[in-house]
């Protein structure tokens, strides 16, 4: 898939900064394990030196193998060694190398596989991950987190309509929310958020986003009046489809307030590509809205509605307008 010069920009930047990190922590590491343990630092030198003296019995000639296996076996009784003091100082026995966040490119993006050069794995997700931010940039994410997020506004007393009150409902919504962000993967579940106006729908998703993304997934969170916004706009100026590419693509589509949006046949029609795709690959959708399915049916069609709320977990939020109580 092609992205702009700035995301794969911002992405090999992204690498760079975590390859430096672990280099750097590697360094120090090495440096306070130097103090507290010298005789790993006598150990590098001479092993450092082993590998001069191989080179200088190559080059001086004579009876090199011999040679070179004696050197062979001093090295490896002095890595034994090493590793030994290193663990039994309860470090790992790779405390001198970089810990690198991928181990198969050692962050540098690219890998070597039958003389070819290959983009990793990693270096594919960052790409994902930054191109979402790019089309995020307008979005309210960092103001709400689970940090922010208080049970106190929730009434303790039961709804007897429905059996449960207000507090205890929003107690679960919350750890579900809460767990789903701590284990997510490409193929979570997709959500629908139900409920009146002010009761922290946005909130929550905002705060599953900030967790997803800060794991390196690609999240993309838009409001569904200015998803068709855009949607329009692109349609009828016959851009490139790379922003279409990314609401396929991206590990996680948040749609904020459904049913807000000017709701003529093309949106509907977009709208149910959009989601019908990602519910095709298995790909994970945060939908709220504070409609209730019937009036999400009157719009969306009774078909749309039931293949969504049979494709997510439904989560009814309860209580009373938050937006009128913090006041
Ligand atoms: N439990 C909560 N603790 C702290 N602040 C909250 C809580 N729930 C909502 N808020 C705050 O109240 C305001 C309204 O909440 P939010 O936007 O999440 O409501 P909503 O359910 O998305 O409403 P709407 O259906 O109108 O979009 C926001 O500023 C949000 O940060
Ligand atoms: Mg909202
Ligand atoms: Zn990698």
């Amino acid at each position: 898939m092609g992205y702009s010069s700035s995301v794969y920009k911002a992405a090999a930047d992204r690498l760079f900064d975590r390859r430096i990190k672990a280099e750097r922590d590697a360094d120090r590491r090495r440096m306070a394990i130097y103090e507290k343990l010298p005789r790993t630092k006598e150990l590098e030198n001479q092993i450092s030196k082993c590998g001069i003296k191989a080179a200088r019995a190559v080059i001086k000639g004579g009876n090199v193998v011999s040679e070179i296996e004696k050197l062979r076996d001093q090295n490896l009784s002095m890595q034994k060694e090493l590793k030994e003091i290193l663990i039994s100082g309860g470090y790992d026995e790779n405390a001198f190398e970089p810990d690198y966040s991928c181990k198969k490119c050692g962050d540098t993006g690219y890998y070597e596989e039958n003389g070819k050069t290959l983009v990793c794995s990693c270096m594919k997700q960052a790409l994902i991950a930054c191109a979402c931010e790019e089309l995020n940039r307008t979005a309210p994410l960092t103001l709400s987190t689970f940090d922010t997020f208080s049970l106190d506004y929730y009434d303790k007393a039961e709804d007897t309509s429905i059996g449960i009150s207000p507090y205890n409902q929003m107690c679960k919504i919350l750890k579900y929310c809460k767990s789903y962000a701590e284990n997510f993967s490409k193929n979570s579940e997709s959500i629908l958020m139900k409920g009146a106006t002010g009761l922290g729908k946005t909130h929550l998703s905002l705060a599953i986003a900030n967790e997803v993304i800060k794991k390196g997934f690609g999240v993309i969170y838009v409001s569904a009046p200015s998803l068709m916004q855009r949607l329009e706009k692109q349609y009828f100026s016959r851009n490139d489809d790379s922003a279409i590419n990314m609401l396929l693509e991206c590990d996680l589509l948040i749609v904020d307030d459904l049913g807000t949006e000017f709701h003529g046949q093309f949106s509907v029609s977009q709208m149910y590509n959009i989601f019908n795709s990602r519910m095709l690959s298995n790909k994970p959708l945060i939908i709220n809205t504070n409609l209730t399915m019937r009036e999400l049916e009157k719009i969306y069609t009774e078909r749309f509605v039931s293949r969504i709320s049979g494709n997510a977990q439904k989560l009814d939020f309860l209580g009373n307008d938050i937006r009128v109580r913090k006041k």
